[in-house]
C-alpha cells in the first residue's frame, strides 16, 4: 500500500538538529507539518531555523529555487505535542536520546494521535523493542534511523518493532523514496547495523591514539583515504570479496599475534576460505562473481575511484 499521497501532515517532534532537518524534507515535498519540541518558543524558533537554513542552502544552490518558500508555507510551529500530533498522518520522534523520556512522550503521541497515524522514532541505538512498550498498539510504531545531516545522507534504516505491521513498513518505505532517501530494513538491535559498526570502528580509532600509534589527525587522515575512501561505491562484504578472504585469513591471524583475541578470524570467514570460496577470484566469497562479470566489477571500480579522486581534488581546490 505504498501511496504517494500519503502522508497528507506530519507532525515533527524535537525539532533540533535532525527534526529541523525532517521538517524540511516533509515539508519541502509538499506535506503540512507541525513541529513540537518542549516549549511553544522552542518549536516557534526551529520551525525559524528550518526555513532560515533553508534559505541559505537555496543561496549555495543546495535547493531548488522556492524551496524556502514552499517549506514556509507547509511548516507551522505547535505548542504542544497533542497538538502537533492532533491531524498527522506520520509522526516522527527526535528528542534526546534516553529511553524514559522517549517513552513518555510516545504516551502523550499515542493518546493525541489519530488512530491510524504512524508513529517513528529516530533512536540512534536504543532496541526499538524497548520504546515498543509504551505503545498500546504497536502495530503503527517503528524505528527510522536516519543520519545527520538528513537532508544529504541517503541512508534511513527502517527498523520494525515487535508488533509493527508489514503495511506499515511499506508505507514507510514508500515515504522515505519519496523524501529522496534509501530505506533499508534492518533487525532490531542495539545501535541497528550502521551505528553497531561505526561505533566499534570508532572505538579502534580511540585505541589506535591511546596506544601512540597515531594522532586523530594521523587517523582521519589514514581512514579517509584508504577504506574509508572505497566506502561510497562498496560495502566491507564486497570489499572482502575482492581483496580476497584468504587475505583477510592472514591478516586477521597477524592481528590476533600482536593486538589479541578480538582479531581472531571470524568462523565464517575460516570456514568460506576452508571451502575454497575465496572471493570474487574464485567465483564467490559472501557473493558469486561469475567470472565473465569480473572485469565489468573492476573496470567499474576503477573509474568510480578515478571520479572520486577528481571530485575530491576540485573540492580542495
Ligand atoms: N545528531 C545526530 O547525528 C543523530 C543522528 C541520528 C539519530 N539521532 C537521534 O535523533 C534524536 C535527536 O537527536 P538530535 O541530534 O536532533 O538532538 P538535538 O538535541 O539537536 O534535538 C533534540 C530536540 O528535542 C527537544 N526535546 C528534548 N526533550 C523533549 C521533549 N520531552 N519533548 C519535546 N521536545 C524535546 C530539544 O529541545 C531539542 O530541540 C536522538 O534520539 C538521537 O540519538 C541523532
Amino acid at each position: 500500500m505504498s501511496d504517494a499521497s500519503w502522508p497528507r501532515s506530519a507532525a515533527v517532534i524535537g525539532v533540533g538538529t535532525m527534526g529541523g532537518g525532517f521538517a524540511q524534507l516533509l515539508a519541502l515535498a509538499g506535506i503540512a507539518t507541525r513541529v513540537a519540541d518542549s516549549s511553544p518558543e522552542l518549536a516557534a524558533a526551529g520551525r525559524e531555523r528550518a526555513v532560515e537554513g533553508a534559505r541559505r542552502f537555496e543561496v549555495d544552490g543546495l535547493m531548488a529555487a522556492g524551496a524556502a518558500d514552499t517549506i514556509a508555507a507547509q511548516l507551522t510551529a505547535a505548542t504542544s505535542i497533542e497538538d502537533a500530533v492532533a491531524d498527522a498522518d506520520f509522526v516522527i520522534e527526535a528528542i534526546r536520546e534516553d529511553p524514559a523520556t522517549k517513552r513518555d512522550a510516545f504516551a502523550v503521541i499515542e493518546r493525541a494521535a489519530p488512530g491510524g497515524a504512524v508513529i517513528a522514532t529516530n533512536t540512534s541505538a536504543i532496541p526499538i523493542r524497548d520504546l515498543a512498550g509504551a505503545f498500546r498498539d504497536g502495530t503503527r510504531f517503528l524505528g527510522t534511523h536516519w543520519f545527520n545531516p538528513p537532508q544529504w545522507v541517503p541512508c534511513v534504516e527502517v527498523i520494525p518493532g515487535p508488533d509493527t505491521s508489514d503495511a506499515v513498513v511499506e508505507r514507510v518505505h514508500g515515504l522515505m523514496r519519496r523524501l529522496g532517501k534509501q530505506p533499508t530494513t534492518v533487525g532490531d538491535a542495539g545501535g541497528f547495523v550502521a551505528n553497531r559498526i561505526q561505533f566499534a570502528m570508532f572505538k579502534e580509532a580511540v585505541s589506535v591514539v591511546a596506544d601512540g600509534v597515531a594522532t586523530p589527525e594521523q587517523v582521519d587522515e589514514v581512514v579517509r583515504a584508504s577504506f574509508g575512501f572505497r566506502l561510497p561505491f562498496f560495502g566491507p562484504f564486497k570489499i572482502a570479496d575482492m581483496a580476497g578472504l584468504d587475505v583477510y585469513d592472514g591478516a586477521y591471524r597477524a592481528l590476533e599475534q600482536d593486538l589479541g583475541e578480538r582479531f581472531a578470524v571470524p568462523a565464517p570467514v575460516a570456514q568460506m576460505v576452508a571451502d575454497g570460496r575465496l572471493g570474487t577470484k574464485a567465483g564467490a566469497g559472501f557473493f558469486d562473481t561469475p567470472p565473465d562479470e569480473l572485469p565489468r566489477l573492476t573496470a567499474g571500480r576503477d573509474r568510480s575511484y578515478a571520479a572520486l579522486s577528481k571530485l575530491l581534488e576540485e573540492l580542495d581546490r
